[in-house]
């Protein structure tokens, strides 16, 4: 089913710059790496748009809705989602807050933005979880064949916003690839590309 392909492509496209903010953050932590706060910028501006103008949209529009109709057994973990959607946002506000705060007051700031950043971490990863672990898979074995063709029709009448206005979600992706230290990303031992 092509629109469940899509949306495991974009869980790991996710989960990836994820991984770069965990590893990122580790590092300064442990002192391997000067604070690169434009790959931070970066971190938390792809963090914070792909998901909310992207690929919740796309779940939350395009995808539930038609689910809802054709597999009504799915509905709790829908609506558990849906609220992990909602509850997003106050997580992300937090994030660019606490990162603007560490700018503002430098080394102090630190302890603030990595909590923020792990409490983040552990809330998206248990929801990705929640989508690949019980919602995919059960859409895969009980949707039928006509429902499964509508979300697809769906999805491909969407265009690919992931990829956002003239693939600027792909260039900041590879931008945060070209900025995370070595050997996560291919950025310098400092951390500054
Ligand atoms: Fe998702």
């Amino acid at each position: 089913m092509k629109a469940i392909d899509i949306i495991r492509d974009e869980h790991r496209a996710l989960a990836a710059v994820l991984r770069a903010m965990e590893f990122t953050v580790a590092g300064v932590r442990a002192g391997r790496f000067a604070p690169d706060f434009r790959l931070f910028a970066m971190l938390v501006d792809y963090i914070v748009r792909v998901p909310e103008e992207s690929h919740h949209p796309k779940e939350d529009e395009v995808l539930f809705p038609l689910v809802r109709a054709a597999c009504p057994e799915v509905e709790p973990i829908l609506d558990e989602l849906e609220a992990q959607h909602q509850a997003g946002e106050a997580h992300i506000q937090e994030l660019g807050m606490a990162l603007i705060h560490w700018q503002a007051v430098g080394d102090p700031g630190f302890a603030r933005f990595a909590a923020v950043v792990g409490r983040y971490l552990s809330f998206e990863w248990a929801h990705i979880e929640l989508e690949e672990s019980r919602l995919l898979p059960l859409l895969e074995a009980r949707l039928a064949p006509a429902a499964r063709a509508a979300v697809d029709a769906a999805f491909a009448a969407n265009a690919d916003p992931w990829r956002g206005r003239d693939g600027e979600f792909d260039a900041l992706f590879s931008a945060i690839v070209a900025a995370t230290p070595a050997p996560m990303g291919l950025g310098g031992p400092a951390g500054r590309g």
